[in-house]
């Protein structure tokens, strides 16, 4: 196989969507931008640093010196959260909302930006009484509440890393996370609220603290959001509401070195523990700051934004807390599930707050498309201006669902890739600029260098496929794993010399657009082709009876692997042989008969881990009948008995 057929460049998408005029005239960047960044790219991003209040400016930019451990802006000292909140007060915005709190059971709370300091403030002398310094760290499993927000900007204003483990997670994996970061402190709830009703999270803080590497921890600090029974270690838990409260509202923020750690970030990887990505202040404050508000052209006296994503994945930190704070956005937090009480939960939110700007993941798009557009068609959208994606490849199908139905036909959709380990967004359209295409993430945004390469390294012509890869540091990049760096080397930096290689397929179009392609290891080999699962996956998905599907490649004798689908039909769609027999045919019309699927199951629901990423090795697994891996990080572990009770029993 030659190199630049690796990786099927199959789907054909025309669609292209000019950018609203209205939009275009007034964006926050425009084309200037693109030369800038090429002119100087480190000039460029010095400007960007200039966004933020620093207490010493920094002289140097990049210090690139002991590849791939970089410094940006080394020199210079800031505080975060004085960046986030103070000098917004400062600047005569205290009576801003921050924060439009909606709990789960219809409780809300308006949080101004002078309300925030003042909260934040407090938090950051708790942690003080509780002997927290700089450098400490600090595990937060939290629900989203707004104490989830302030306990961040609590850390990052005293200078303690914090490591924010999803309260989705178990015992174990809290344990793991505590243990790795020998974290000092642990900030949770009594419980959050799931799917209408209270959801326990203390039993399992309590449980992780009695596993061994977890004796770090002196304290516990525990909100009280539900309100149900919960048991107590006298000496080490402490009420939030006990001891937050009676603090001073006066704290004063000390400036940390730029490359002082900010958080660690546990991404759990397909093998092997969890890796601990590092992020530190300056660098990753810039990226966070300049991309949310290049990206989402945000307005901060009208817009009000959305972020969907919870606090426990990276989308929280960089575009609930970090990006939007440090530009002074009003933003809605949203403690619960999509369909609680009612399926139109979402839509409802964004019409009590007039959202302008919404940002969300493929999969919570296919689940309402699954659900019907009468749904949303049920709500006020007015509002909505911009709609943005992340998280894994948008199908083309879901892409102009969304537009259509969410925004009116009228809204520029960015579609944003990035990684827990960019720390913000790398590759996306710019909403006032880019005439998109749906299904493709486009451009690199300005300073940012990406491609695609071939096996050999050298980067494919357009029209071709291959591995993404970024060929210069940036500001908001992880600085290692945790405590290995070995393992920050082999991971990112050995498979090409020089490059980071990011483990996502792409392609680029004629244009030299880029298409994410999903993750490398995904990629099937069907009778010497390279074919994405993407791809197929949009293919079927291009089909009316279809909201979602998965596709894996499973050993095949006569074609080396054969493509297997399972799909999720739409509403009122039923299945039968007939039903099947259309979608292979329609995959090989959209794609070519090379990447028809040999099985096609329907089924109710497919097995997502609680990012909502589709997780393909299981399903790889039930293909080819064999006993199922590791299920500990799915959503719903039943997900998977329910597929195999629908495949015909093992030969
Ligand atoms: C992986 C990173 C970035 C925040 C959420 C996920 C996939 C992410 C896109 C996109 C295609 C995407 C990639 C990437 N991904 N955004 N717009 N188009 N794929 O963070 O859990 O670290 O996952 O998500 O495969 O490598 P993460």
């Amino acid at each position: 196989m030659s190199s630049n057929e690796s990786l099927a460049n199959l789907l054909k998408e025309e669609r292209r969507f000019a950018p609203p005029e209205e939009l275009a005239a007034a964006a926050n960047v425009t084309a200037e931008a693109y030369e800038q960044a090429a002119a100087d790219r480190l000039e460029f991003w010095a400007a960007q640093a200039d966004r933020l209040t620093w207490s010493t400016k920094p002289t140097e930019t990049l210090d690139w010196s002991n590849p791939p451990f970089a410094k940006w802006f080394a020199d210079g000292k800031l505080n975060v959260t004085y960046n986030c909140v103070d000098r917004h007060v400062e600047a005569g915005h205290g009576d801003r909302v921050a924060l439009h709190f909606e709990g789960e059971p219809g409780d809300a709370r308006t949080i101004t930006y002078a309300q925030l300091k003042d909260e934040v403030s407090r938090a950051a002398n708790a942690l003080t009484e509780l002997g927290v310094t700089a450098g400490d760290r600090v595990a937060i499993y939290l629900p989203m509440i707004p104490e989830a927000v302030i306990a961040m900007l609590a850390c990052a204003r005293i200078g303690a890393p914090h490591s924010v483990v999803f309260g989705g997670f178990s015992a174990d994996a809290l344990a793991t996370r505590i243990g790795d970061a020998d974290a000092r402190v642990v900030i949770t709830a009594d419980g959050g609220y799931r799917r209408g009703k209270p959801s326990a999270l203390k039993p399992a803080v309590d449980e992780a603290l009695t596993k061994p590497g977890t004796e770090g921890v002196r304290s516990v600090l525990v909100v009280r959001r539900t309100g149900q029974e919960t048991a107590w270690a006298e000496g080490r838990d402490v009420w939030w509401h006990d001891l937050v409260p009676r603090q001073s509202d006066q704290h004063t923020p000390q400036a940390f070195d730029a490359e002082h750690p900010l958080f660690i970030l546990y991404t759990s990887g397909t093998t092997g523990k969890p890796k601990g990505i590092l992020h530190t202040t300056g660098g990753y404050l810039t990226q966070a700051s300049y991309t949310h508000h290049a990206v989402f052209d945000l307005k901060p006296e009208t817009d009000v934004f959305w972020c969907t994503a919870d606090i426990g994945w990276v989308t929280g930190h960089s575009y609930i807390v970090y990006g939007p704070l440090s530009n002074g956005a009003t933003q809605v937090l949203y403690e619960g599930t999509p369909d609680s009480p009612h399926q139109g939960r979402w839509w409802e939110i964004i019409q009590k707050y007039g959202v302008t700007i919404l940002y969300t993941a493929p999969t919570a798009i296919r689940t309402y498309m699954k659900w019907g557009e009468d749904i949303p068609a049920k709500f006020d959208l007015s509002s909505l201006r911009l709609l943005g994606s992340v998280g894994e490849p948008i199908n083309p199908e879901a892409w102009v669902w969304y537009r259509k139905h969410i925004g009116a036909d009228r809204t520029p959709i960015v579609d944003t890739w990035w990684q827990t380990e960019t720390g913000a967004m790398m590759i996306s359209p710019l909403p006032g600029l880019t005439t998109t295409k749906p299904g493709s993430a486009q451009t690199p945004l300005p300073g940012i260098a990406a491609t695609v390469i071939d096996d050999e390294g050298n980067e494919v012509p357009n029209g071709s496929g291959g591995y993404l890869v970024l060929t210069e540091p940036w500001p908001s990049m992880l600085r290692t794993i945790w405590g290995d760096d070995q393992r920050y080397l082999d991971t990112y930096w050995s498979r090409f010399e020089n490059r980071y290689f990011a483990g996502d397929g792409a392609k680029k179009d004629e244009d030299g657009d880029i298409w994410l392609l999903g993750r490398v290891d995904d990629v099937m080999l069907v009778s010497g082709h390279n074919i994405s699962t993407t791809e197929v996956e949009s293919a079927l998905v291009s089909h009316p009876k279809v909201a979602e599907a998965a596709v894996v490649g499973a050993s095949d004798p006569t074609t080396g692997q054969a493509i297997a689908a399972f799909v999720i039909l739409r509403g009122s769609a039923t299945e039968d042989e007939n039903l099947v027999e259309e979608l292979r045919t329609h995959v090989a019309k959209q794609l070519g008969p090379i990447a028809k699927p040999k099985r096609i199951l329907p089924v109710a629901e497919l097995p997502k881990t609680r990012s909502g990423k589709i997780m393909r090795r299981l399903l790889r697994d039930v293909a080819e009948n064999r006993q199922l891996g590791d299920v500990t990080t799915l959503t719903d572990s039943t997900v998977m008995d329910l597929i195999q009770s629908k495949l015909p029993a093992a030969p």
